[in-house]
């Protein structure tokens, strides 16, 4: 476990100096600043004091989290800064997302700065393939706080309504359930594409039961001591009618949380965004409504029982206080940490604490779902 320590007078003045020159940079070239951002956080500057308020401390999935803030799929699909999202203050870290073979696309990514949004254009998840994180989750197996894996398929096929393509897609799914499962704390079952083939599996509730189902045991088989929680990741936009029979569907499974919501594959949230000639998905600021009341919506149907995890536009301690006092236990950031740089998760939380606080919550799990709409 990373030791939180306070900075050195030279490591303070080395970490003003990188913010300086990534502040400049982000103006002017944001994919730039992006690929600085990864480059500075592995620097020993940032090994920061992290706040450990004791009123953060969050249980969920079976565990005692630090703090409720954690990275979501994408930030990290090699498995390379576990150590280093710690240092930063998140609470925890969800990797991939993995498909079983590598695929070597990459996302291209368009900054919206003004609505501090991002238009993120990947036709599959690029990713280096499950056989490598199994590789890399073996060498660090003492991980130094909770993580998850996020996995897909990326099974292309001609007819969806083929009974052999969920066939085909559970034995693609399993099979990398299977050597990750005794290395990690959660699984998530990722069908938050817009596009991709695997994602329909939400329009058809009696092929998902089955997936979750078979993956439930197989996680069982492979990891019976540590045995990863099972999670799911929703795409933004679901119909008011499919809510109910997903909820039944994960409840009835023992999916053990459901992380509310990807990015917005929506074209009117691009004209909104004044983009819609643009490819790509949206990611951001602009999730945070949308996200919120989706959140709130499953929080009803699930009447509480299933722990939620929020993703979507948030970006200060406001933003995540709404969205544990909408249903969620747990929440996660990414665009945030690409615009706002190296301190959002700290600044996050500090906000978190004062708000809990003010609002006379002894815990964040106390407040969760405590304003529903
Ligand atoms: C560059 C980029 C890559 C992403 N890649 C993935 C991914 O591989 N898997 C996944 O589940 N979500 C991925 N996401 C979506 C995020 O995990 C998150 O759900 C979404 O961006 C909404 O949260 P945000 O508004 O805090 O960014 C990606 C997002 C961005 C910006």
């Amino acid at each position: 476990m990373a030791t939180p320590r306070k900075p050195s007078l030279i490591e303070k003045l080395s970490k003003k100096v990188f913010l300086f020159i990534w502040f400049f940079v982000k103006k002017t070239n944001p994919n730039t600043a992006r690929r600085l951002l990864y480059w500075g956080i592995t620097d020993q500057a940032f090994l920061t004091e992290v706040p450990r308020d004791p009123i953060l401390q969050t249980q969920a999935l079976g565990k005692t989290f630090q703090n409720p803030i954690g990275i979501s799929a994408g930030f990290d699909n090699s498995f390379k800064y576990n150590d280093e999202l710690v240092r930063i203050g998140f609470g925890f870290s969800e990797f991939g997302t993995f498909t079983y073979h590598k695929d070597r696309d990459t996302a291209q990514t368009y900054f919206l700065p003004r609505q501090e949004a991002i238009l993120v254009d990947l036709p599959s998840w690029p990713n280096p393939g499950i056989q490598y994180i199994q590789k890399q989750l073996i060498d660090r197996r003492r991980l130094p706080h909770i993580a998850g894996v996020s996995i897909s398929s990326s099974l292309e096929v001609e007819d969806k309504d083929n009974k052999e393509f969920y066939t085909m897609l559970e034995q693609d799914v399993l099979r990398s359930v299977q050597l990750v499962a005794p290395y990690c704390d959660f699984i998530t079952l990722n069908l938050s594409h817009p596009t991709m083939p695997i994602t329909n599996l939400i329009h058809v509730p009696f092929q998902l039961a089955s997936l979750l189902r078979t993956m439930k045991d197989h996680i069982q088989r492979h990891a019976p001591i540590l045995t990863p929680k099972l999670v799911v990741k929703l795409p933004l936009e679901l119909t008011d009618a499919s809510i109910p029979l997903l909820a039944d569907v994960f409840m009835q499974e023992g999916v053990d949380a459901v992380i509310i919501a990807g990015f917005s594959g929506s074209k009117s949230q691009k004209q909104r965004l004044g983009n819609s000639h643009m490819k790509g998905f949206v990611t951001g600021r602009p999730l945070m409504e949308p996200s919120t009341l989706l959140l709130s919506k499953f929080y009803q149907a699930t009447k509480g029982k299933l722990p939620l995890i929020a993703s979507g536009g948030v970006f200060t301690g406001e933003d995540a206080y709404r969205k544990i006092c909408a249903g969620a236990t747990l929440v996660q950031i990414h665009t945030a940490l690409l615009f706002k740089g190296p301190d959002i998760a700290n600044d996050i939380n500090q906000k978190l604490a004062l708000l809990l606080k003010q609002k006379g919550f002894k815990s964040v799990n106390e407040a969760v779902g405590s304003q529903y709409f």
